[in-house]
């Protein structure tokens, strides 16, 4: 069974973690602060983010801690966040994509994007986009190469790429746009890591999942939707275990590139970090490709080496 006690000692690495500041991303922070690393709160809301370093510091970290305003919904704000971080910053070893937005009322992002595409899959392309030079350009502490950590969830299963409506020009439906767009960040990482090989980097990019747990991104269901999923799924775990998979990826010696890290109970929705296998439409190179070139486009981001 692998813990956060199998997490080696990670003093003199820079991490950034997105959504650090509650839930599955605070205790990622938490446990990379613990073994030594330098964290970046990346979050949205100064006083959360405050707030998250208060409680990170009383519980006590040998690293060090900073924080750093970033709103995945506006790909301004993004360029701003990479532009200053490059500037203050001479290297990135690990990059934890994990902010996440669930089944809110429909609403778009700043840029017109549906939200939870917006926030959850294209905020992560632009952001990992902006800082790929820097993270290309970090040597491996003691593993080769700087990583990219993308979170999804079992939801990817449910998943479609609906290309005709990823503006929701067409309808909304919100756990399907939440399946889409967890399906996009597997697509994601797998194309990414593609492209590193392919260009002969040493980035490793691989994507892990939580499970089920109790955090606050059931904020936008009713009490009786979340009973529901309980009811479904059966018991939640704690936030602590559910970033295992995160903190596994991240720092495990074995990670490979291209793999997905999860649970590793049936289902996937409990347990502690095994590799699991990616379904076949988490792998389909042209639906990848065509999501690459369109989150090109519309982003204006175009990954240099
Ligand atoms: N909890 C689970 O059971 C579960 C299961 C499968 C997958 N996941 C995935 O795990 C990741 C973390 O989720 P969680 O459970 O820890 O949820 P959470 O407690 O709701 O945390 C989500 C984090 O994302 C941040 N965020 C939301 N919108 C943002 C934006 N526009 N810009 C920047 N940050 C933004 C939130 O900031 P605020 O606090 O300011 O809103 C918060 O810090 C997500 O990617 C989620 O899809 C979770």
């Amino acid at each position: 069974m692998w813990t956060k006690k199998n997490i080696g000692d990670q003093t003199g690495k820079t991490v950034i973690v997105t959504g650090a500041n509650t839930g599955i991303g605070y205790e990622t922070a938490l446990a990379l602060f613990e073994a030594g690393a330098h964290v970046v709160l990346a979050c949205r809301s100064e006083r959360n983010a405050q707030d998250a370093e208060a409680r990170l510091l009383a519980q006590g970290g040998k690293g060090s801690l900073e924080i750093a305003i970033l709103n995945l919904a506006n790909l301004n704000a993004i360029g701003e966040f990479a532009r200053a971080f490059i500037q203050k910053h001479k290297k990135l070893d690990i990059l934890i994509n994990n902010a996440g937005v669930m089944t809110p009322p429909a609403s778009k992002t700043d840029d017109g994007f549906e939200l939870q595409f917006g926030v959850n899959f294209l905020g992560h392309y632009a952001l990992t986009g902006h800082l790929y030079p820097l993270l290309n350009a970090t040597p491996g502490v003691d593993t080769p190469g700087s990583r990219v950590v993308t979170v999804s969830s079992m939801a990817y299963l449910r998943g479609v790429i609906d290309f005709d409506n990823l503006h929701s020009e067409h309808s909304y439906d919100a756990f399907r746009e939440y399946a889409q767009s967890k399906l996009a960040n597997v697509l994601f990482s797998v194309e990414l890591q593609r492209r590193i090989e392919a260009a002969g980097d040493q980035v490793i990019s691989v994507a892990a999942q939580p499970g089920a747990n109790k955090t606050d991104l059931s904020r936008f269901m009713t009490e009786a939707e979340y009973n529901a999923a309980v009811d479904r799924i059966g018991a939640l775990m704690e936030p602590w275990q559910g970033a295992l998979p995160s903190l596994y990826a991240a720092v495990a010696d074995d990670v490979q590139g291209g793999n997905f890290y999860s649970p590793d109970e049936p289902g996937g929705y409990r347990g502690y970090p095994a590799k699991l296998a990616i379904e076949p439409h988490g792998l389909d190179e042209t639906v990848a490709k065509r999501l690459w070139d369109w989150a090109e486009t519309e982003s204006g981001i175009r990954y240099a080496g």
